[in-house]
């Protein structure tokens, strides 16, 4: 029976050993066999058939991380998936896995800011070279290609800035030079888009965010096609990344109401972005309005929105900005997102000094509003004492 995805969450992790609608956590460094010919079949199964979940040691996973890559890999359609400690953990192993010395990687210039550091001042120690281009003008991208050019890697929407980018276009361009592709598809979760289906080589989720929802745990998942399966394997095994099955179990508990959490921060997030576009000072970087650019690609990619937003403010004193975050009560300040509660911050001038195509004039400011699952009335009073802190 083809069941929707909704149903297969709510079912996906029975126990039917147990018969719990849980499943237990199986925590395990050393996995014992019966005898030394039982721990070699196991060995040799996994060789055959490495999305066996044919365990032979800790590192490899235990049955409770398998249960999580297996619902992530019914999400994603992929090939397989890996699990890492964080979200930022399969960023890396998605670069490692490809990238070799005299590499070129080339990123969206609006990447998430650990991942700008990555790329660009950590991977020159291994001299590969990184190159930005501007999410809005992809001819910027074609004009960056060069023979020794191997990955792109996209956020999408970008951090802060929220541009949703032409990825059919960027597929096309890639395969056209031969090239590798990644997306951090964080925002909108496999629910909302699926990039392998698209042809992404690779998906990055940070867990941490919408899939665990509740804010209490680290992880990540790195999707992968077949192939760069082989490669991101060898990778994997070498590096060592592995995710604690009590981590893989919050996980589970947390993606069976993705559905729900998702749909209720897109409601939440168009009501407080409707609110906040009425303020002449604010732009809402979120796909409101259907005669944009950005709505149009969200449109093309996207089944939803989920709850992260921008605002470009426009203040000729900065410190009101802070003034308006701080004043907020409902809106928690506070890194990470993707929980059930609000957050607020206010980006400073982290974004001006790195990035090559921001377009932020002296007087305009960026802040980043995670729109929880709270009732948005009680959200819009919050923000209303606060807006008229702006000067
Ligand atoms: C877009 C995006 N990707 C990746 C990450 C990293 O995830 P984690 O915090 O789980 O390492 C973050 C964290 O904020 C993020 O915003």
């Amino acid at each position: 029976m083809s069941k929707s995805v909704k149903t297969f969450l709510k079912h996906a992790a029975k126990d039917y050993y147990n018969r719990t609608v849980n499943p237990p956590v199986v925590r395990a460094s050393t996995i014992i066999f019966k005898s030394m010919q039982d721990l070699r079949k196991t060995q040799n199964r996994q060789m055959k058939n490495p999305l066996g979940g044919n365990f032979d040691y800790g590192r490899k996973g235990t049955s409770t991380t398998y249960i999580l890559q297996n619902i992530l890999k019914k999400l994603e359609e992929s090939y397989h998936v890996f699990l890492t400690p964080t979200g930022f953990g399969s960023i890396f192993l998605a670069v490692f896995s490809i990238l070799r010395p005299g590499d070129e990687i080339l990123v969206s210039d609006s990447l998430y800011s650990p991942t700008r550091i990555l790329t660009e001042d950590y991977l020159k120690e291994y001299k590969i070279k990184v190159k930005f281009y501007n999410p809005r003008n992809l001819d910027t991208l074609k004009k960056e290609i060069s023979k020794n050019s191997k990955l792109i890697l996209v956020e999408n929407p970008g951090s802060n800035t929220f541009e949703f980018q032409d990825l059919s276009k960027i597929l096309s361009i890639a395969k056209k030079n031969k090239l590798f592709t990644a997306i951090d598809n964080t925002w909108g979760t496999p629910y909302l888009f699926k990039p392998i289906k698209l042809g992404f080589d690779m998906s990055i989720v940070s867990a941490t965010k919408y899939y665990s929802g509740h804010s209490d745990v680290m992880g990540g998942s790195l999707a992968v096609n077949k192939k760069v399966f082989k490669m991101v394997e060898k990778a994997n095994d070498v590096i060592g990344m592995r995710l604690s099955p009590d981590d893989a179990y919050l996980i589970i508990r947390g993606i069976r109401t993705l559905d729900v959490r998702l749909e209720k921060h897109e409601k939440n997030a168009r009501i407080l972005g409707n609110f906040l576009s009425k303020n002449k000072r604010i732009q809402v970087l979120y796909p409101l309005k259907k005669n944009s650019l950005n709505y149009k690609m969200w449109k093309k990619y996207y089944f939803g929105g989920s709850g992260l937003m921008g605002l470009k403010i426009i203040a000729k004193n900065k410190n009101s900005i802070t003034k308006f975050v701080n004043s907020l009560k409902l809106f928690g300040h506070g890194y990470s997102w993707g929980g059930f509660e609000s957050l607020a911050l206010h980006q400073g001038n982290r974004e001006k000094g790195k990035r090559k195509f921001l377009n932020l004039k002296k007087n305009e400011h960026l802040v980043r509003l995670h729109i929880g699952l709270e009732d948005p009335k009680d959200l819009i009073d919050d923000l209303k004492k606060s807006l008229k802190f702006i000067k």
